[in-house]
């Protein structure tokens, strides 16, 4: 079977160059997998245990962990906010997180990039990477995922003036893909 690779990004701007990371990634994949780019991170309310209930489940939620259950890998371009993760992509973790004991988030290969500001997203990759290893999943951290000002230089389109950024894509995707085989034997 196809290695299948989610694509996730945590901002909702439209113009949003984490999006165009992600689109990248998509762009840049090898015909052989599947590549799933997600896009409605913003359609998921906020987290609320009361909602566990089978019955209450919103569907947007049941799309959101079926699609990260059939992956072997999460692409994830996310910018910093406030030297943390945004918030929308937290909560999509939240609710990928549970039930506890029998969530989909976890044995999975994981590629954290970051367009931010002035840090690169240094703060907001260091946090979630250890959230995303507590939780069970292989997060690839070489070479560095941070990119500074990365807005001034990719398009939501995935389009990008700066050849180093589509070298740390491909370099990003390569190794995402040789984590997922590993993970699966
Ligand atoms: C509320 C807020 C807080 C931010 N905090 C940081 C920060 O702590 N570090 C940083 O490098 N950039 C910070 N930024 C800048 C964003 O990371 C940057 O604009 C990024 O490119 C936005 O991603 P996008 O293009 O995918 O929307 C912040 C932006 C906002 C709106």
């Amino acid at each position: 079977m196809s290695i299948h690779i989610l694509g996730i990004f945590g901002s909702l701007r439209q113009e949003s160059s984490n999006q165009g990371l992600v689109k990248l990634a998509q762009q840049m994949a090898p015909a052989d997998l599947i590549f799933t780019f997600y896009d409605k991170i913003g359609s998921l309310p906020f987290y609320n245990e009361d909602l566990e209930d089978s019955s209450r489940t919103p569907a947007s939620v049941v799309e959101w962990r079926n699609l990260v259950k059939s992956a072997d890998a999460l692409f994830i371009a996310a910018p910093e906010y406030n030297f943390g993760p945004s918030a929308v992509l937290k909560n999509a973790i939240d609710w990928a997180s549970r039930p506890m004991g029998q969530h989909v988030l976890s044995g999975k290969a994981i590629s954290l990039v970051s367009s931010s500001g002035g840090t690169g997203g240094a703060h907001m990759i260091e946090q979630l990477g250890g959230i995303l290893g507590l939780l069970g999943n292989t997060v690839i951290s070489e070479p560095s995922g941070q990119i500074p000002k990365g807005a001034a230089r990719i398009s939501a389109d995935g389009s990008t003036s700066d050849p180093a950024i589509s070298a740390l894509v491909s370099d990003r995707l390569q190794a995402l893909i040789a984590t997922a085989k590993i993970l699966r034997k």
